[in-house]
C-alpha cells in the first residue's frame, strides 16, 4: 500500500469509526472530517512508520485514524475553551449545537480512538495516552496562565511542548514502534516528531497574528485576546495587546515576528538532523519537507 492509497484508507476509517445509534454524536464528528484540515499527524505516523522499516504501510492506518481523531477531539475543546466559532472554514460545533454537544463529540472521539487502539501492543497504547495527557495538562496551564496573565518564555514552551509537541511525537514514535524499529530509530523519530511539533505550534502562534483567516478557515487574534499569548506576543506592553490590528503592526516592525519564524525554522531543523541516524529512504525525504513546510505554510 502506498501513501496516498493509506491515507486515503484513513479517510474512511475516520468516516466509518465514528457510526453510532446516537446520530447526532456520528454528525458533529463527520461535520468536523469533511471540513477537510491537513491530516499532518497521520501523514508524519504513516511516514515514520515507513522511514523506520516497516513493511506494510496498511498495519499503520488505524494508528493514523487514531492519532487524527484525538486531534480532532482536542481541536472541538479547544474551540469550547477558546470561544471560537471558525474552524476549518466552517462553524465550529460549539457554535452550531451549542457546548455541551461540542464537549460530548469530544468525549465520543477521545473514546473511540481507543477503540482502534485497543489491539495493539501495550507500548504503543501507552505512548498515545502519554500524549493525550500532556496535551489536556498543556491546554490547562496555558488557561492557569491566561488568567493569571502571566507569560514568561519558560511557560510558553512548557505550554506548547505540552499541547501540541507530544503529540506530533507520538505520531512519529507509534509509526516507528508499529514498525518494529529499534529503540535508537524509535528515540530518533520522536525527537524528529517533537520538533515539529514545536515548530508548527510557533508558527500557528505567529499565524494568529499575521495570518489571513480565509486561508487559515480560523478567525485570526483570538488567542491574544484572551490573553493566550504564543511567542510572538510576550514581550508586547499590555496596553498594545487590547487591538489585534495595532499589536500584529507592532510586532512586525520591531521584528518579533521574523524572530519567532526563526525559532520555528531552528526547531524544524533539528527535526530535520535528528533523521541523520536512519538510513536514505523516500519516506525519510519526505519527512524533512514535512518539516519545512511546517514552518513555511499560510495554513
Ligand atoms: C491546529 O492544528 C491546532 C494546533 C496544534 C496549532 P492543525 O493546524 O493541524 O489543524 P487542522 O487539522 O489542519 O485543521
Ligand atoms: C492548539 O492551540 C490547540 C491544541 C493543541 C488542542 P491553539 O488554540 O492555538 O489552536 P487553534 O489556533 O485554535 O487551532
Ligand atoms: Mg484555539
Ligand atoms: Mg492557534
Amino acid at each position: 500500500m502506498d501513501l496516498d492509497t493509506a491515507l486515503a484508507s484513513v479517510e474512511s476509517q475516520l468516516h466509518t469509526s465514528v457510526a453510532s445509534d446516537t446520530s447526532l454524536l456520528s454528525e458533529a464528528s463527520r461535520h468536523m472530517f469533511a471540513a477537510g484540515g491537513k491530516r499532518l499527524r497521520p501523514r508524519l505516523l504513516l511516514l515514520a512508520y515507513s522511514a523506520a522499516g516497516g513493511p506494510e504501510l496498511g498495519q499503520a492506518v488505524p494508528l493514523a485514524t487514531a492519532i487524527e481523531i484525538i486531534h480532532t477531539a482536542s481541536l472541538i475543546h479547544d474551540d469550547i475553551n477558546d470561544h471560537s466559532e471558525l474552524r476549518r472554514g466552517r462553524p465550529t460545533i460549539n457554535a452550531r449545537w451549542g457546548t455541551t454537544v461540542a464537549l460530548l463529540t469530544g468525549d465520543f472521539l477521545f473514546t473511540k480512538a481507543y477503540q482502534l487502539m485497543a489491539p495493539y501492543s501495550s507500548q504503543v497504547n501507552a505512548a498515545l495516552a502519554e500524549a493525550c495527557v500532556a496535551l489536556v495538562e498543556g491546554e490547562t496551564l496555558q488557561v492557569e496562565t491566561a488568567k493569571a496573565g502571566s507569560l514568561d518564555r519558560e511557560t510558553y514552551f512548557r505550554i506548547i511542548s505540552k499541547k501540541t509537541a507530544s503529540l506530533f511525537a507520538a505520531a512519529a514514535r507509534l509509526g516507528a514502534l508499529q514498525a518494529g524499529a529499534a529503540a535508537d530509530t524509535v528515540a530518533a523519530l520522536a525527537t524528529y516528531g517533537y520538533n515539529v511539533g514545536l515548530a508548527f505550534q510557533i508558527v500557528d502562534d505567529v499565524l494568529d497574528v499575521i495570518g489571513d483567516p480565509a486561508a487559515l478557515g480560523k478567525p485570526v487574534g483570538a488567542d491574544l485576546v484572551q490573553g493566550k499569548f504564543g511567542l510572538p506576543a510576550l514581550t508586547t506592553p499590555t496596553a498594545m495587546r487590547e487591538t489585534v490590528a495595532a499589536l500584529a503592526e507592532h510586532l512586525v516592525n520591531n521584528g518579533t515576528i521574523e524572530e519567532a519564524l526563526r525559532q520555528a525554522h531552528k526547531f524544524a531543523g533539528r527535526a530535520a538532523t535528528a533523521l541523520d541516524l536512519l538510513p536514505p529512504s523516500s519516506a525519510r525525504s519526505a519527512l524533512i519537507a514535512l518539516a519545512r513546510s511546517a514552518v513555511e505554510r499560510d495554513h
